[in-house]
């Protein structure tokens, strides 16, 4: 071994003397050498130790490492079936995994299933990306309506399994995503952790069970991006996002279209515009304008180019409900991967809006009216941040597809958001806090 590791080493070497030189040379220079080696041996012993420990680890909990059992049980499995169960007296019922239960549009939209005899199952990680506290207390109405919102990530593909294992999924209404626009610039990881590779777990989930539930959920009006035609209608090109959430729900369209495409998932994806009432999102403008002029602070109105102003397509929380139990119920049957023979699986896209946009300065005095406060307005030119200058929204498809017919003006829809958030918050009639 060590004369032809020698030999390999110095193959050319000439003269006695020099020979004997080199050996001694070489002598030092392989012990040297064995003990590097003998530490670099056992580094590499260590390193595979350690590697194959991870990977016997991730080979006995693959899916759950991040995300530890907080579910399960002969308790929970029951509460879960009795949630999923359909009233007897409704006839073709379905039973439907809600995901963002506990956020504003899921919350609703579960309430309305439960109301007409659906089975329904909420799921929802209660992350706290705004007050997690308003996601408990639509928890708590869910509960008080004999609705199960269980608590977990739509990342989690153990959980997903096992509730599917549970019941026997119809539809899946999917509205858990990590929403807002300009937060992408602070957390742009959250936006894919939910958005794209918890759409996919998803996906994955849907597609493997038996029978394939039919899929239905949140796109946005964000899509649309920096479009200037108006209104905005399904068939427009959306390759313009002017947010990273934008162009994650435009990734969810295209993604979703695989799974139809390939697996003949059923899916129906909704372009939401814009979607205010009671129990809703803190983080949008008629929330955060209503708390700050109840509280006496400066509102910030944005003002697009040439000082025009910003004009959203605002849509009350029923209508969209509406939209959505329609979607559902027209969804059709996924066809699983057999779909060619049996005719392929729908794929549909459709603008939920109102059809009449509202500029924002009017926005804030319907606030005012109705919180019969004055605004403290300061006008600023919009930042690049995301937001696009104006929604309009074409809503001829869901007419006549899933006869959606928007009902509520902002008027009407934001008296009754002010009722709620006055009540909520525990405001007296005269304006004044309790708290
Ligand atoms: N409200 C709007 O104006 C509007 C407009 C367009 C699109 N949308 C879309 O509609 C859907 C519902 O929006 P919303 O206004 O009710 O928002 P929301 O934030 O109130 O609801 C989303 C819920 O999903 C949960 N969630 C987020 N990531 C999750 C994850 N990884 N696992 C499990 N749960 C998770 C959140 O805790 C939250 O309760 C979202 O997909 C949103 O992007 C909303
Ligand atoms: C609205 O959409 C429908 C079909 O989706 C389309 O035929 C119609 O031309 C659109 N209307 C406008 C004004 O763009």
């Amino acid at each position: 071994m060590r004369s032809i590791e020698d030999h390999d080493l110095f193959p050319s070497t000439p003269g006695k003397v020099k020979i004997e030189r080199t050996n001694m040379l070489n002598r030092q220079f392989y012990r040297c050498f064995a003990s590097t080696s003998t530490m670099f041996v056992w580094a590499l012993f260590l390193i595979a130790l350690t590697a194959s420990y991870l990977s016997f680890q991730s080979f006995v909990d693959p899916k759950n490492r991040h995300y530890p059992i907080s579910w399960g049980g002969l308790n929970w499995e029951k509460q879960v079936r009795t949630s999923a169960q359909i009233r007897e007296s409704r006839q073709r019922g379905m039973s439907v995994l809600v995901t963002g239960a506990a956020g504003f549009v899921g919350s609703h939209v579960s309430l309305a299933l439960k109301k007409r005899g659906d089975g329904v199952v909420g799921l929802d990680n209660f992350n706290d990306y705004y007050d997690p506290s308003l996601k408990r207390a639509r928890k708590s109405l869910l509960n008080e309506n004999g609705i199960f919102v269980v608590e977990g990530d739509i990342n989690d593909a153990r959980l997903l399994a096992k509730l599917f294992d549970v019941v026997a999924f119809s539809h899946v209404m999917h509205l858990a995503a990590q929403a807002g626009v300009r937060y992408a610039m602070k957390n742009p990881g959250s936006y894919i952790h939910s958005n794209i590779a918890g759409l996919v777990t998803l996906l994955e989930t849907c597609k493997a069970a038996v029978p394939q539930p039919s899929f239905v959920w949140a796109s946005s009006s964000s899509v649309y991006g920096l479009n200037e035609k108006v209104p905005f209608s399904e068939s427009d090109q959306t390759d313009q996002p002017a947010s990273l959430y934008a162009a994650t729900k435009k990734s969810g369209e295209e993604i979703t279209h695989t799974y139809n495409h390939i697996y003949g998932l059923s899916v129906t994806g909704l372009r939401f515009f814009t979607v205010y009432g009671p129990w809703g999102r803190p983080d949008m403008a008629y929330f955060s304008f209503t708390r700050n002029i109840l509280q006496g602070k400066p509102i910030t109105v944005y003002r697009g180019k040439n000082r025009a102003d910003l004009a959203r397509d605002f849509t009350f929380i029923d209508d969209i409900v509406k939209g959505c139990l329609g979607s559902l119920d027209t969804s059709g049957k996924s066809t699983g991967t057999g779909g060619k023979k049996r005719g392929p699986a729908p794929y549909r896209i459709f603008n939920l809006g109102n059809t009449s946009p509202v500029t924002v300065p009017t926005l804030v005095s319907i606030l005012e009216r109705h919180l019969k406060v004055k605004a403290k307005k300061n006008f600023v030119d919009m930042p690049g941040n995301g937001d696009v200058p104006f929604t309009h929204a074409n809503i001829s498809l869901a007419r006549s597809e899933l006869g959606y017919k928007p009902s509520t003006d902002l008027q009407t829809g934001l008296k009754k958001f002010v009722k709620w958030y006055l009540s909520y918050y525990g405001y007296h009639h005269n304006g004044k806090s309790v708290n």
